[in-house]
């Protein structure tokens, strides 16, 4: 999704002040020169967390594993959605252990049990522990992350330094030398501010404090609550002393009280005045300069907070921590290994901080289930947030590399029908979240059916299940469809989404008629795949035809901007009469100047959702043939495509535009101009990313931006739901992906690759166009796509060869990407 806030401003933030510490991106240049000689190489040394904590990326840069539970991060004043943004005018509330990264959620999401050390001079009673009180700014220019780590040092010097485990971690602050630590442990605060009761206990002997409570949804109907719990152990194995300790409340009109000796806090939901600030106040005996905290989260209870921090960090030091979570991002990081000496300096950076947010989230809370999912016996991951965000190339990744966590997740998609009747679709906080195009777990698990369905059932998927959960999205339709399903009552009567059409049996936001019918027609593909696999001749032949639905919207009458390249024909909403309710198709396009709200809410008329009809109207991954058809055929496809960039229709910063819209930038290969997509995708790399904290063109949506930034680099395009890939042209001479699950390795190796190639515009006579593929010494029958099982199934070697005659490869030689109109998708594989 896009930011709830609809942000024309987004340039007046871009890092003129890059907080990091310079020595972050000294350090990641440096590791890339000296790969040059390195024999075993660090792949975390060239992530920068940082990219993407400016100009609205919303990402993290925390403290986590792969997938972690928790990402300590510091929560910061103002718009930060993840907790930690640049910005040096934002202060610092504290340092909490619950994140997620890259939502769009402008209220944020998580920031619970935040922690702030403090000077107090003058003792107990004058800690500013109110959130406005304890707010501090950054020491400028010191904040420092890699994976795994993350530090910040406030302008009173005390340093806040963290480490993680799936679900716990480690602490270390380090005051000014001489002085007090205190220590501020909030108990209602979190980002959206949404607390509804909870309670607090310190136990001094134990020197521990336990918190649990509940709070809202991010993204998601205020009604539901989730429940969480932390654990802080104060005393580092006995190393530290507890001097004072007590509770606080506080309020935003005056109240500021502090009862010292006291350990309990028991405070519900403040229905008037906003959030009823409370939580614990602590100080140390001896003036240590330096207090490590242990923290243990869970979203059961207490006790299993305080167990998870034994048995994940027990008395581990903080590098023992720390090292542990870098072997394991190294881990998943050599999954993709490049040719680093070879490949040009930002582009290994950009791959390994891309690779690095791809398997960020979703977070990892297997054995942390509460509500229908308590004491499930399948894997549960939160912050599935959301699938209309990641299906077209975030698991289109993953599917390469990590089948096993793929599996898992599935897995959890597939347990969330079972517990609530349909998959989730953007489950956030551990609840329901809202709907956006429709089902979209339906492609994702569509995607890992057809890459493993042969493994299926070792890697613990039942497919008949999977189809049964993906079938009922499409047919089952939900009394009330904002957060699960789909409006398919009326999908199925009309072959569209109607606008203002009466419904007697589900209720939902009347609003996306346009997309939602152009999503629920390519979520309907996706179960066609499924049925194609498991041999369902009738359900292939139903949801085939279901597929191409999206022609029902389609208004062959609307011109826009048709002066200039008969671009004619376009989607858009319609009523159950089959008369079209005409938008302008610019309505909500990075030019509408016009237009405020394209989101969720109220007076997004316009029928698609988050973007325009001149985005949305080349979607349909499954059958571009056809729409081709509809647009006038390949030249004014092509011409339409040309117009749709320079008129600034494209909208880098969300994915209706970027992803899995086979069409752009990659669409000219559907035209039968693959050599233009290799034009388009590096103006797009050059013109929207890059390795400063603004380096994301918007929201990085859960890594969606990451894996279609990672896609662009590898010169591969995923088309969702089927094993094709589109063929492109790689920044990198040589890659290698790793499935450790198949024992598969796949090199591909760029041959003729020119350095002077990646930039926003490739020099004439440079090396860049594909000219012919080979497979495993085998020419392959195509230059503009393969096959996964041709591929990555059976590993071994690809040579993409390239020329430099743009003319000459600028055609497909016959073999065009498949569509469901031209007898594509025939057989599964
Ligand atoms: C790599 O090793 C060679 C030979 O020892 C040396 O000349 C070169 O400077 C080294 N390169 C880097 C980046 O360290
Ligand atoms: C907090 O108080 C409520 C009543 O307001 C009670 O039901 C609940 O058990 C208490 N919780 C704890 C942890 O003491
Ligand atoms: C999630 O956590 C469970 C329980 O520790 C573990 O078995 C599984 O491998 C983890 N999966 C991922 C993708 O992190
Ligand atoms: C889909 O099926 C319906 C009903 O069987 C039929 O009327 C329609 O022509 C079919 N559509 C396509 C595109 O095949
Ligand atoms: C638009 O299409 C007409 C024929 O339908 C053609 O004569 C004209 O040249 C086209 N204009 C452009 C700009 O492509
Ligand atoms: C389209 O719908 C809007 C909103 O209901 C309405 O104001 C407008 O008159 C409709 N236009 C047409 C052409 O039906
Ligand atoms: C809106 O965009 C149009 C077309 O680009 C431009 O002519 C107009 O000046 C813009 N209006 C405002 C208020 O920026
Ligand atoms: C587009 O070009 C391809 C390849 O030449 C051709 O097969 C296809 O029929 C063309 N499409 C249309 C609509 O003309
Ligand atoms: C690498 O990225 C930095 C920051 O965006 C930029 O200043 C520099 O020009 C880039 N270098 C190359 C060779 O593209
Ligand atoms: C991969 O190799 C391991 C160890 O040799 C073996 O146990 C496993 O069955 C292999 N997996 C596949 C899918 O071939
Ligand atoms: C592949 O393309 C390269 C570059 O144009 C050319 O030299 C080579 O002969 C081609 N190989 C085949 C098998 O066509
Ligand atoms: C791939 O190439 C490498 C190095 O040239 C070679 O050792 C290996 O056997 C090849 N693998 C296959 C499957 O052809």
């Amino acid at each position: 999704m896009a930011h709830l806030l609809f942000l024309t401003t987004a340039g007046l933030l871009l890092s003129a002040n890059a907080q990091p510490a310079p020595s972050v991106q000294a350090g990641i240049t440096a590791a890339i020169k000296a790969a040059a000689n390195a024999t075993t190489l660090d792949y975390t040394a060239f992530v920068n967390p940082f990219i993407g904590t400016d100009n609205f990326g919303d990402v993290c840069p925390g403290a986590s594993i792969p997938f972690g539970m928790v990402k300590f991060s510091t929560d910061l004043t103002g718009y930060a959605p993840a907790g930690y943004v640049t910005d040096p005018t934002q202060s610092i509330r504290g340092l909490s252990p619950l994140h997620d990264s890259g939502t769009g959620s402008s209220l944020g999401t998580y920031g619970n049990f935040e922690i702030m050390p403090l000077l107090c001079p003058k003792g107990f009673d004058t800690c500013t522990t109110s959130l406005a009180a304890r707010e501090r700014l950054r020491k400028l220019n010191t904040d420092l992350a890699s994976p795994g780590y993350f530090s910040q040092t406030m302008n009173n010097n005390i340093r806040m330094e963290a480490t993680a485990t799936r679900r716990a971690g480690l602490e270390r602050f380090t005051f000014p030398k001489g002085s007090k630590p205190y220590f501020v442990l909030d108990l209602a605060n979190d980002l959206p501010n949404s607390f509804a009761g909870g309670s607090l206990n310190i136990d001094p002997t134990k020197g521990q404090i336990t918190i649990g409570g509940s709070w809202g949804s991010s993204f998601g109907p205020g009604r539901f609550n989730y429940q969480a719990f932390a654990c802080y152990d104060l005393l580092d194995g006995g190393k530290q002393t507890l001097s004072e300790y007590g509770v606080w409340t506080a309020d935003s009109f005056g109240l500021d009280a502090k009862g010292l000796g006291q350990t309990h806090l028991n405070l519900t939901i403040n229905l008037i005045g906003g959030v009823y600030q409370s939580g614990a106040l602590f100080s140390y005996e001896g003036n240590p300069t330096q207090v490590n905290l242990r923290v243990g989260v869970s979203f059961v209870s207490t006790d299993q907070a305080c167990a998870n921090a034994e048995s994940e960090v027990g008395s581990s030091t903080f590098e023992e921590i720390e090292a542990q979570a870098k072997a394991l991002w190294n881990e998943k990081l050599s999954k993709i290994e490049i040719d680093v000496p070879n490949t040009p300096a930002n582009v290994t950076e950009l791959l390994y901080s891309s690779l690095y947010r791809a398997s960020l989230t979703p977070n990892n809370a297997t054995g942390e289930t509460q509500g229908l999912f308590a004491n499930t016996p399948s894997f549960y991951f939160d912050s599935l947030y959301c699938s209309w965000d990641t299906f077209r190339t975030f698991y289109p990744l993953m599917s390469l590399h990590s089948p096993v966590e793929f599996a898992q997740i599935v897995d959890s998609y597939i347990d969330g029908w079972r517990k609530n009747g349909w998959m989730p679709e953007c489950r956030a906080n551990n609840l329901p979240g809202w709907t956006q195009g429709g089902s979209s777990g339906d492609v994702i698990v569509a995607h890992f059916a057809t890459h493993y369905h042969n493994e299926a059932a070792a890697l613990g998927i039942d497919l008949e299940e999977l189809f049964s959960a993906a079938w009922t999205d499409s047919e089952v339709n939900p009394p009330e469809w904002n957060i699960q399903g789909r409006q398919s009552n009326v999908y199925k009567e009309f072959g569209y989404v109607p606008f203002a059409v009466l419904d007697v049996s589900s209720t939902g936001r009347q609003t996306r008629e346009g997309s939602r019918t152009l999503e629920y027609a390519f979520e309907d593909f996706a179960i066609r795949q499924i049925a194609q696999v498991l041999d369902k001749a009738d359900d292939v032949a139903l949801f085939s035809n279901r597929s191409l639905s999206y022609r029902n919207v389609w208004d062959p009458t609307v011109v826009s901007d048709g002066f200039s390249g008969n671009c004619t024909g376009f989607a858009q909403k319609r009523y159950s009469n089959g008369k079209f309710n005409f938008t302008d198709p610019k309505h909500c396009s990075p030019v509408d100047n016009v237009t405020t709200e394209c989101s969720l809410q109220s007076d997004n008329l316009n029928g698609f959702y988050e973007s325009s009809s001149w985005e949305y109207s080349w979607f349909a991954p499954h059958d571009t043939a056809h729409l081709i058809t509809l647009m006038g055929g390949n030249a004014t496809f092509v011409k339409r495509l040309n117009h749709f960039f320079s008129a600034g229709f494209y909208g880098a910063g969300n994915e209706p535009s970027f992803q899995a819209r086979p069409f752009t930038p990659i669409g000219y290969h559907y035209a039968n101009h693959p050599a233009q997509s290799v034009d388009r995708v590096r103006t797009v790399v050059f013109e929207n990313f890059d390795i400063t904290s603004a380096g994301l063109p918007g929201n990085d949506d859960q890594a969606a931006m990451a894996s279609l930034l990672s896609f662009h680099l590898l010169g591969l395009y995923p088309v969702p739901s089927t094993t094709q890939y589109l063929i492109l042209s790689p920044f990198t001479p040589k890659y290698t992906i790793h499935n450790s699950y198949l024992n598969t390795s796949t090199t591909i190796t760029t041959v003729g690759f020119n350095p002077k190639s990646v930039q926003h515009t490739i020099p004439a006579g440079t090396a860049a166009y594909v000219a012919n593929v080979t497979i495993n010494g085998v020419p392959a029958a195509s230059r503009c796509h393969f096959d996964f099982y041709d591929v990555f199934r059976v590993g071994g070697n690809v040579t993409i060869e390239l020329t430099s005659d743009k003319t000459a490869a600028d055609d497909c030689l016959g073999a065009l990407p498949e569509s469901l109109s031209t007898g594509g998708f025939a057989s599964a594989r």
